[in-house]
């Protein structure tokens, strides 16, 4: 088992480069067995399986300019090209975390430019992908100090970095199935850094297709600091974290062996899942709008009326993920954009699927 300390970064001062500049796309990624309840320092409750995604996507460059470990570090940020202070303390506190075993980041201010390919306010997750695109510029100033580091490595501390970012960063990094938390039957799995998962996986979900309705493209109602924080006193949060385990046992053999049926009645009851628990909580939330239960019941509709194999699955908020094989692509696009789409806000939806991971853009 690869344990903290192999992520510890030692250096010589001397093979310090005096400026480097990197830019790294990062994508998005939706949860098909859900994250939700941790312990520090970010280690899950239970292990889970993403999708990676192909458009939804962080850019990042960070410009790395030398000075004295001693000198207080300056870090600015921009967010499509405008300074975005507000990003400071969530990026310092990052830093910090990450300082043990990037010890070099000590010796450089930091310039920072961001910006997502999807819209900012769309309720779609950023902390994912903008964690996993600044993880992999510091992995690459890392990789040009010590040009030895395996492929292997680089990838793995890099989704180690990230996860200390955001939990589910650390999906964030490879395509286009990751699995993150320690699980007996996924071989390698750790609760330090995803995976790739290490199966062959069936034809069936190749370009997997995500349509993501924007119904609610507001703040978040729950931070996931607080969601997180409310599995802790959870009467159920237990039996949950055995039944996502376990969800994610049968889902590795439906990913397999390519039972698209059986794939839509896990990550449907997921979804729901992670949406009973923050009902059940205390104080308690109801995440979805009726928008959201309208789509829900138009999808069951659809797929009963024509024996496709559409599916959702939901972040901690109201957007759907609309899930679907590339083969069905055509007939539920027409069914999506006719009947599911009236249901968002301004019309608004996001087409992807699966994806390759993090790419080096410069
Ligand atoms: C519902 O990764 O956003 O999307 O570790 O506190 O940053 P932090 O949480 P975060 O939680 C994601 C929760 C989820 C489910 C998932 O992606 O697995």
């Amino acid at each position: 088992m690869v344990s903290t300390e192999a992520f510890v970064c030692s250096f010589s001062e001397n093979n310090l480069p005096q400026n480097a500049v990197f830019t790294w796309k990062s994508p998005s990624n939706i949860a098909l067995v859900k994250y939700w309840g941790k312990t520090e320092p970010q280690i899950p409750k239970n292990a889970s399986i993403s999708f990676t995604l192909n458009n939804c996507n962080t850019v990042t460059t960070v410009s790395f300019e030398q000075k004295e470990p001693s000198e207080n570090q300056n870090i600015e940020i921009l967010f499509e090209r405008k300074p975005a202070p507000s990003f400071l303390p969530k990026i310092r506190q990052f830093i910090d975390r990450i300082l043990p075993y990037s010890p070099y980041l000590n010796y450089y201010h930091l310039k920072i430019s961001t910006e997502n390919t999807f819209p900012h306010s769309s309720g779609i997750a950023s902390s994912a992908s903008g964690m996993a695109a600044l993880a992999m510029c510091f992995m690459s100033l890392e990789k040009q100090m010590n040009l030895d580091i395996s492929d292997d490595y680089f990838y793995q501390k890099a989704s180690f970095l990230a996860r200390l970012g955001s939990g589910s960063a650390a999906r964030s990094i490879k395509g286009n199935l990751v699995v993150w938390g320690e699980h007996p039957q996924i071989p390698k799995s750790s609760n330090l850094y995803g995976i790739e998962f290490p199966f062959q996986v069936h034809s069936n979900f190749k370009d997997y297709q995500d349509t993501i309705l924007l119904v609610d493209k507001g703040e978040k109602q729950v931070s996931s600091t607080v969601g997180h924080n409310l599995m802790h006193a959870h009467p159920f949060a237990d039996n949950r974290f055995k039944q996502a385990n376990q969800n994610l046992s049968v889902l590795s053999q439906v990913l397999q062996n390519g039972d698209l049926s059986e794939f839509i009645r896990i990550v449907e009851s997921e979804a729901l899942s992670l949406h009973a628990m923050m009902m059940t909580s205390n104080p308690y939330f109801i995440l979805m709008k009726t928008n959201t239960l309208q789509i829900i019941e138009k999808i069951w509709e659809f797929r009963k009326s024509t024996n496709t194999h559409i599916c959702f699955t939901l972040d901690a908020g109201a957007n759907v993920h609309v899930l679907y094989p590339f083969k069905e692509k055509k007939k539920v696009k027409s069914f999506i954009l006719k009947e599911l789409v009236p249901f968002c806000q301004k019309n608004q939806y996001i087409c992807d699927r699966l994806g390759q991971g993090s790419e080096l853009m410069l």
